[in-house]
């Protein structure tokens, strides 16, 4: 050995390794990026670089073994890592290793409305994730909620393409630290469950690009995520998987996304297509995506031996299997051939920590006559009823099921504050299978739970009702949508009777969704509460005893009936679709549905804004233990050119006699234009803490970008000239401040 190669070996712990310069190209991590793909891609042969295109097991594809590339191992996602599944059925693995930390579920994370939280929770999951081993974590979940009734509405982000853009960049960045990738799913317009397999999707180019895309843009652009899972469902005729325009045209043209598009477990459906199209792995392919088991050979893949064979036969360009091959293998050494990233860490105290102060920002309050915070010294006699103050909400759902190492009941947590003396009724049955339907459970059944706490109601000083949806199908669960708005399981019924019996009703519902709420007026104090994980009792009674004062603002209106929702109320054309027949005829799959978003860019509020239809609890809206006042605006010009800011400063002070924090809310109107426009868009948001009697300023700076709406014409993003306002609020509908200004070519 000379004595260069000789300084160039490092000795550890008595084992002796090249250095990274005597490595091959490929394997010297110090070499730029797409060098050591090139020189990766140069020594493999045909058949190395097809294997990569597909899964070799339910959660892995395989790397080059002859090179030392290692495997990619994917997990769910998005609220924890998953539990282990068996190698090539969807059974749970029954490791004893694999428990973890619970965080709350992504419409939780959109209600804090705080970038921060969401850089906690990237981190956190992130460590987890790495800790278990895993490559790629298969989430976050930016799909806009579309209808009340999508069963995955808990997975995602809201309503708002800029709420859900925001808040989705921190969680990207701060996970990809770890060495894992997030995985931004589901790549686009999988916006409900129902026929998701097959639907195809109908939508203007306008509220593709303003309403369906922006989240996933920012997710590439600014967070520069690493791999974006393709949807179950069809745009223009062709599946999301390897559906041309999204993935070529929008997100490698457009966006020049660099990392690799993996499949829906199930997705691909076309070699060819698949070929050409950009799509890079496949997985899960040839079973339902959710239940059913397989032993279809990998080799069978769409992108395996049928792909080998259609590049050998010439079929499709070699220049395919080499990008792909090149998307995977940035993948690779950025996540399982990094060997610089951190170890990890699972189930700590600091992700506790973190879950639970995510949860409590979360909490939304609806309503409050002045009954909340129950004072713990005032409120002794306490009743706790519903089935979700006991029920374990991280089972179920779907593919975010998770195995907790510890869970903090929303019940517990109660007698932890209230002492042991707090008594519990069930109030009703919310189905002990997953898949048992609400209208098979007796109604005798339900009416005995319901008499029994309606007794036990009239004894007690407050009534702390937790009941809502669970992540049973046909609820807050994958695959399936919800049948009803309503809740179910006689709920409202059972709310009703119960606030006869004591007009001390707290209710703090647990679901992903909105609901029908028949009972608003009589209850005295409301609070919507997502899926908060491990820690999730502990927020809840914190907020409910005074402990945290709420800060959570709703990510998504709730109307005061189904049909006031946009997508619902153009009938079935708009939601779920109407099957044209001649498909395929599986169960569940829709005979080749076809669907209309017939409400177009007016999702969300900008349909209840627009068409004078006031929503029961607004977007954006959640109230707090104390009050803010918002003062008057200073702002630096009343005039923007194309190149031009401006800034606008709001004073905002807490009156009241606790700390509170407030989320300060900017919209933007177009007070006229050419073509339709919602009354006012979501364009800035800031959440600021307070002591009481504090003021602080919130700044915030407009930039063209924000008074623009996508010109299909021209395929580009235009402001027309004309006079514009900056709506500044505590929601959607509570504007205290407006700032007109003009912009000017
Ligand atoms: C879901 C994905 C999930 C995948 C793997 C699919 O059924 O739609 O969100 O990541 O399964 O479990």
């Amino acid at each position: 050995m000379n004595i260069r190669s000789l300084l160039l070996t490092i000795t550890l712990a008595g084992a002796t390794l090249p250095a990274l310069a005597e490595r091959p190209l490929y394997q010297n991590e110090d070499a730029p990026l797409d060098q050591r793909v090139e020189d990766a891609l140069s020594r493999m042969t045909l058949e190395e670089k097809v294997a990569l295109c597909h899964a070799q097991s339910k959660f892995s594809s395989p790397g080059v073994p002859r090179l030392g590339i290692p495997e990619l191992w994917m997990s769910d996602g998005p609220h924890g890592v998953r539990m282990e599944i068996n190698w090539n059925d969807w059974g749970h693995s029954n490791w004893t290793n694999d428990s973890i930390t619970a965080f709350p579920a992504l419409t939780a994370l959109a209600a804090t409305w705080n970038p921060e939280m969401s850089a906690l929770y990237g981190k956190s999951l992130g460590e987890e994730a790495r800790y278990r081993e895993k490559d790629v974590m298969l989430g976050p979940g930016v799909n806009i909620y579309r209808t009340p009734l999508n069963g995955r509405n808990f997975e995602y982000m809201g309503e708002d393409p800029y709420l859900a853009g925001e808040m989705v960049v921190p969680y990207i960045t701060e996970m990809q630290k770890n060495g894992v990738a997030a995985c931004v799913k589901h790549f686009a317009l999988n916006n409900q469950e129902k026929w998701r397999g097959t639907v195809d999707v109908d939508v203007s180019d306008r509220a593709l690009y303003e309403i369906y895309l922006p989240a996933f843009k920012k997710a590439v652009e600014d967070g520069k995520v690493w791999s974006i899972m393709g949807s179950y469902n069809r745009f223009e005729g062709q599946h999301a998987c390897h559906n041309k325009r999204l993935l070529q045209d929008i997100l490698r043209g457009e966006w020049n996304f660099d990392g690799a598009v993996i499949t829906d477990w199930g997705g691909a459906h076309d070699t060819k297509e698949a070929a050409l199209n950009g799509l890079d792995i496949e997985m899960g392919s040839f079973t339902n995506g959710l239940t059913s088991e397989s032993d279809f050979g990998y080799n069978d893949y769409y992108l395996a031996d049928p792909y080998l064979n259609m590049l050998k036969s010439g079929e499709v360009p070699m220049s395919t299997v080499d990008d792909k091959a090149r998307n995977i293998l940035r993948l690779i050494f950025r996540t399982a051939m990094n060997t610089r990233k951190p170890f990890g860490s699972k189930t700590t105290e600091e992700h506790y920590a973190a879950a639970k102060r995510i949860g409590d920002e979360s909490i939304v309050l609806l309503k409050n006559s002045g009954i909340l915070p129950l004072d713990p010294a005032k409120y002794r006699n306490v009743l706790v009823v519903g089935d979700n103050a006991t029920r374990v909400l991280t089972d179920g759902g779907g593919s975010s099921e998770l195995k907790v190492k510890n869970y903090v009941s929303p019940l517990e947590a109660i007698k932890a504050i209230y002492g042991p003396g707090v008594k519990y009724a069930k109030g009703y049955e919310a189905g002990r299978s997953m898949y048992e339907r609400e209208d098979t459970i007796p109604e005798s059944v339900q009416a005995a739970l319901r008499e029994e706490s309606v007794r036990m109601a009239k004894d007690a000083d407050v009534v702390i009702y937790i009941g809502g949806l669970n992540k049973n199908a046909w609820q807050d669960c994958e695959s399936t949508d919800r049948r009803e708005y309503e809740l179910p399981f006689g709920q409202s019924i059972l709310i009703k009777d119960l606030v006869k019996a004591n007009p001390n009703v707290v209710v703090a519902n647990i679901s992903g969704n909105a609901y029908e709420m028949p009972w608003v007026k009589s209850v005295p104090a409301i609070l919507h509460v997502s899926y908060l994980g491990t820690m999730g009792g502990a927020s809840i009674a914190d907020v409910i005893s005074g402990k945290v004062n709420p800060s959570g603002k709703l990510p998504y209106s709730i109307p005061v009936r189904l049909a006031d929702n946009g997508a619902m109320s153009f009938g079935t054309e708009s939601y779920p679709g109407i099957e044209m027949g001649g498909g395929d005829k599986r169960q569940g799959w829709g005979n080749n549905p076809v669907q209309k978003y017939k409400e177009d860019i007016l999702v969300g509020y900008r349909w209840y804004d627009t068409k004078k239809i006031p929503a029961l609890f607004p977007f954006g809206h959640g109230l707090s233990y104390t009050q803010f006042e918002y003062g008057k605006p200073v702002v630096s010009s009343t005039k923007i050119g194309p190149d031009g800011k401006i800034t606008v400063d709001v004073p905002v002070t807490n009156k009241g006699d606790r700390e509170g924090s407030e989320v300060v809310e900017l919209y933007i109107s177009d007070l006229k234009s050419s073509v339709l426009r919602p009354v006012k868009e979501l364009k800035g948001f800031d959440k600021v803490s307070l002591a009481p009697g504090e003021t602080k300023t919130v700044s915030f700076e407009i930039l063209p970008e924000a008074l623009k709406y996508f010109d299909e014409k021209s395929h580009s993003w235009v402001a027309e000239p004309g006079k514009f306002k900056a709506l500044i609020g505590a929601s959607s509908t509570d504007i205290r401040q407006t700032v007109p200004f003009e912009y000017k070519e």
